[in-house]
């Protein structure tokens, strides 16, 4: 029946995630599932949660709670809880929230129709966590690109090349809850990206906890790095950008480096997370490389690339980090001139290794510190933001505006929003296409521009 059939599903935390939902509405859609606007009508609520900071996961706690008596109304209710916490937390949780039904692992969203096809049936409340062969989210995969309709005409899409993180910053609960890292095959994410291709996705952003690392084994066991699989992949057929994230420093190849300057698809933007300008305080988040040597990355790629945009993440308050530390954070982000960054205070996640350190910094220095690290970058943004008035960038226009119905909307190389009227030849400028337009504003969040014709990466 129709009416048991109504899918809620809440979504924080990383592009890995929202790539997870992605993945659990298209499984459950396929099982029939309707997604609905709010959590009332709901006969399947799920939330797909993050546990990277406690912020994050608090959320999950501050959300169910209101579920719970919409049980009353609807006794076929089922709520599961899905994503990082799930992975970690586990079965405290069905201890904890004795209203919730099922509690779903980052490793068993690919079982997900059949774990609430079994729930229905006997009503015996579980949880699915540990780790399942990549083979089984190699096939998931590409079931679901198969089954991908593309009913609203999207343009975008992501994509995980990888799983996982063998890294183990001495802050991040990633490789606890994601496991251990492993790639896919070249000929399993080509065979994705030609499937997505044909169903009218013009750009990708590929996905990994740490894509530098990438080694995939092709079908003859030969390893493939991440610079040789990025060139295969722009080399698919109706795929116009590509971009990825996340890199981490210490294993950015100067083959990597090489290819933004010859390979067109290869959007001009890399995020490259710094977390701190401090060498004591990168020594002691386990990161494996030092300020300078960072510098050495950003000024390489910004004397071959002048018009490539950099973004980063920054952790204020890591223990042990005094004001002389953050101090030397704030010169290199002004020194690198990122066109933004993701700026977080440092919280503290159970069983990793920074939580037993000593000189946790205290919350109201943390605070201070993250005000003054987001108003420099405000001002960079800004800056950044202006220079590009009177320049023409190069858009893949993704529909009508959220400002007006008269305005387009469409994403810079640089993944900037720009927001721009729709030109009297609108059949031209439909969702997909690559335009050039020239930047006439610098908004708050976004760029206001003007269509033509003359294009160059922004
Ligand atoms: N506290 C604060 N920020 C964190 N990040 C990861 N773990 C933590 C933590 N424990 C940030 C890092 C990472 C981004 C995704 O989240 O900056 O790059
Ligand atoms: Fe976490 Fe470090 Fe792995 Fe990134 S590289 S996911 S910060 S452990």
């Amino acid at each position: 029946m129709d009416s048991k059939k109504n899918l809620f599903i809440e979504t924080f935390g990383c592009q890995m995630n929202a790539n997870d939902t992605e993945k659990i509405l298209l499984s459950l859609g396929n099982a029939g599932y309707v997604t609905v606007e709010t959590a009332v009508e709901a006969d399947l609520i799920l939330i797909n949660t993050c546990s990277v900071r406690d912020k994050a996961e608090h959320k999950l706690y501050s959300t169910i709670g209101r579920y719970k008596a919409f049980k009353k109304n609807n006794p076929e209710l089922v709520i599961g809880i899905c994503g990082c916490v799930a992975e970690q937390v586990a079965s405290n949780l069905l201890k904890r929230l004795q209203f919730v039904d099922l509690i779903i692992g980052t490793k068993n969203i690919h079982k997900l129709q059949s774990i609430i096809e079994d729930y229905k049936r006997t009503k015996i409340r579980r949880t699915f966590t540990g780790q399942a062969p990549i083979e089984d989210d190699e096939e998931f995969n590409s079931t679901l690109i198969e089954g991908f309709t593309n009913s609203k005409g999207v343009v975008k899409a992501t994509l995980s090349i990888m799983r996982g993180c063998d890294n183990y910053c001495t802050y991040c609960i990633v490789p606890y809850v994601r496991g251990s890292e492993e790639s896919r095959s070249p000929e399993s994410i080509l065979g994705d990206v030609e499937g997505l291709a044909k169903k009218g996705i013009k750009e990708l952003m590929l996905l990994g906890q740490n894509v530098n690392s990438y080694a995939g084994i092709n079908k003859i066991s030969e390893k493939i790095s991440f610079t040789e699989l990025l060139k295969k992949i722009c080399n698919v057929r109706g795929i116009g950008r590509v971009r990825f994230v996340t890199s981490h420093p210490k294993d950015i190849s100067d083959e990597l480096i090489m290819l933004f300057g010859s390979e067109d698809k290869l959007a001009r933007h890399l995020h490259l997370p710094l977390q701190s300008g401090s060498d004591k305080v990168l020594e002691a988040m386990g990161r494996g490389y030092k300020s300078k040597e960072y510098m050495t990355t950003i000024n390489k790629l910004r004397t071959l690339y002048p018009d490539l945009s950099l973004t980063s993440d920054i952790i204020v308050g890591f223990p042990g980090e005094t004001e002389e530390d953050f101090s030397k954070t704030l010169s290199i982000v002004k020194e690198a001139s990122f066109e933004s960054v993701f700026s977080f205070k440092y919280s503290q996640r159970p069983g990793t290794k920074a939580t037993e350190f000593a000189d946790q910094v205290p919350e109201d220095v943390k605070k201070e510190r993250l005000e003054r690290l987001q108003s420099l970058q405000k001002e960079i943004t800004a800056e950044k933001n202006h220079a590009l008035v009177g320049s023409v960038v190069e858009v893949l226009i993704e529909g009508r505006s959220k400002v007006s119905s008269e305005f387009l909307s469409g994403r810079t190389e640089c993944n900037r929003v720009i927001n721009f009227p729709k030109p009297s030849d609108a059949t031209f400028f439909e969702a997909g296409v690559f335009k050039g337009i020239l930047v006439t504003e610098a908004c708050k969040n976004s760029l206001r521009g003007k269509a033509v014709e003359r294009s160059q990466p922004c």
